[in-house]
């Protein structure tokens, strides 16, 4: 923590100059986590948070898509991205055409999107959903066909929780979650019995099958908060562990886990070079944002 010290000293202070509040993902390594973000949580938890906070600049410790959804939000206020580079697969794997297309291949049908999207596919959709509320929203839908874009996975997972529903899926994938396989969980489970297994739905639906319980970034910690099981291993981000790991010391997390080189690109260095230069602004066409803010809105409205 000493390297960090000058880091953390020097943005918690340049957050009060500029009435500023970091906004941090789960993923975030954890002298982001537990050092400078004023917020941690899921995308939903963000999301809302970014409606909710009374500050002038929200600094995203996240990935680009979640800077855009607080710009949608907040369209008043300055949102910060550290690195720009910080992008998605999820969100680098479908634009608004493709969303037109699914909706010609499924007439009448709704179009549920993951808000790993940008802003134009969240501004052709008819609804956001996040890892958190995804069954929610689909089990909420009129039709018995419903879209999902763009997680093949999550969209079979929810498939399987809400067997009402026809739902039908883009094919992009979380490069991170992708490499799970459900051969290395039963592997895994053969030799640490104890161990339970923790995955998180962008994981493919036989990944999920094998594992003991699968949820959002946070409902992953609240499991862990609330069962606190012996031994653990989170089948998601390898930040997720570190991040919870000192307020669990009964519990051992174990084995293997998956960077995201996109979350990784943001460091206490770009994000005190961000708010000392106010550079990285993000902005979201105005037209687009308007119709972006329907689908997340619809989203939020549901999940309270
Ligand atoms: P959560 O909404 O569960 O935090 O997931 C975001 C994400 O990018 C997971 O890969
Ligand atoms: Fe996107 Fe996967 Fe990284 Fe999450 S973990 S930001 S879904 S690439």
């Amino acid at each position: 923590w000493a390297i960090y010290a000058p880091y953390v000293k020097a943005i918690n202070q340049l957050k009060k100059e500029r009435n500023a509040v970091i906004l941090g993902h789960n993923y975030m390594t954890p002298e982001i986590f537990h050092g400078v973000s004023d917020f941690v949580g899921d995308s939903l938890q963000l999301a809302i948070k970014a409606t909710e906070v009374d500050a002038d600049v929200i600094v995203q410790a996240g990935v680009h898509f979640m800077a855009e959804t607080s710009k949608i939000l907040s369209p008043d206020k300055t949102v910060l991205m550290p690195d720009m580079e910080a992008g998605c697969s999820l969100a680098e794997s479908i634009t608004a055409e493709g969303v037109e297309e699914m909706r010609r291949r499924y007439p009448g049908a709704p179009v549920v999107t993951y808000v790993n999207t940008t802003a134009e596919v969240k501004a052709a959709s008819d609804i956001c959903c996040t890892s958190s509320n995804a069954a929610q929203i689909v089990a909420a839908q009129e039709s018995h066909t419903v879209i999902m874009t763009p997680d093949q996975y999550l969209a079979q997972n929810v498939a399987k929780d809400v067997p009402q529903k026809n739902v039908v899926w883009w094919e992009g994938s979380c490069i991170v979650h992708e490499q799970y396989t459900a051969k290395d969980l039963r592997d895994f489970r053969e030799w640490n019995p104890d161990t339970r297994l923790i995955a998180h739905p962008e994981c493919p639906p036989d990944v999920v099958a094998e594992a003991d319980f699968s949820g959002s970034t946070s409902g992953i910690i609240k499991y862990v908060t609330d069962e606190k099981p012996q031994k653990a291993l989170l089948i998601t981000e390898c930040s997720m562990a570190s991040n919870i790991a000192d307020e669990l010391p009964e519990v051992d997390f174990v084995g293997p886990c998956n960077m995201c080189p996109f979350m990784k690109k943001i460091s206490l260095e770009k994000v005190l070079y961000a708010l000392d230069t106010m550079t990285g602004q993000v902005e979201v066409d105005a037209l687009v944002a308007d119709k972006a803010r329907l689908s997340v809105q619809r989203m939020i409205d549901l999940s309270r």
